[in-house]
């Protein structure tokens, strides 16, 4: 499909994924490969709930919340220097630190909606001031020079990495260091 997109139109294709591929480290190549300009991460499906006082389905719209944001920032680590698409961050992004963080793990830009809706257009604004206030604390001129910063290194293994991680997550939590919200 994203073949036949590419050949009827001239402007650049980005592909807005779902977080449910059964191996995004499979999907992200392919896609790379059959021409996506860039990749988005990730589509937030709006999920129906059922009310169970009225026996009743009821559409629902929840603005995302800060903590959404793990899951494309760290897919966009894990995909930064693998594929030549651009990586799109979307999800979780409520402050500057959010920015920073998807720019650290390398994103080519850092989209942001529901924040917008909660705090009104203006909040873009301090998004941006928020990231230059935390750019000048850190002693960065551009974004190039952290883009990525924190992404996984090219050459690593994926799942060694993931596994490891894991492995000191829950030492800390064993050791009574979880986080609780
Ligand atoms: C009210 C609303 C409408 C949206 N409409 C679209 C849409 O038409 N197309 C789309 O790709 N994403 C749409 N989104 C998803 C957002 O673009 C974004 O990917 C998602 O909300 C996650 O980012 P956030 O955490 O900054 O909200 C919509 C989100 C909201 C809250």
């Amino acid at each position: 499909m994203l073949q036949r997109v590419k050949d009827a139109v001239t402007v650049p294709v980005a592909v807005k994924l779902s977080p449910f591929y059964s191996s995004l480290a499979e999907m992200a190549p392919l896609l790379d490969k059959a021409g996506a300009d860039a990749l988005v991460l990730f589509n937030r499906f709006l999920q129906p709930d059922i009310d169970a006082e009225e026996l009743a389905v009821v559409p629902r719209v929840t603005l995302s919340s800060q903590l959404e944001g793990r899951l494309p920032r760290m897919c966009i680590a894990l995909l930064r220097g693998r594929i030549r698409a651009a990586l799109a961050a979307t999800s979780g992004v409520e402050t500057p630190d959010d920015v920073a963080a998807y720019l650290l793990a390398g994103a080519d830009v850092v989209m942001t909606a529901s924040a917008l809706l909660r705090h009104g257009p203006g909040h873009a604004a301090v998004l941006l001031d928020g990231l230059n206030t935390w750019m000048r604390r850190k002693g960065f001129q551009t974004i190039d020079q952290f883009r990525g910063m924190l992404a996984v290194p090219a050459g690593t293994d994926g799942e060694a990495y993931e596994r490891t991680s894991y492995v000191s997550a829950m030492r800390a939590a064993n050791a009574g260091a979880y986080e609780t919200y």
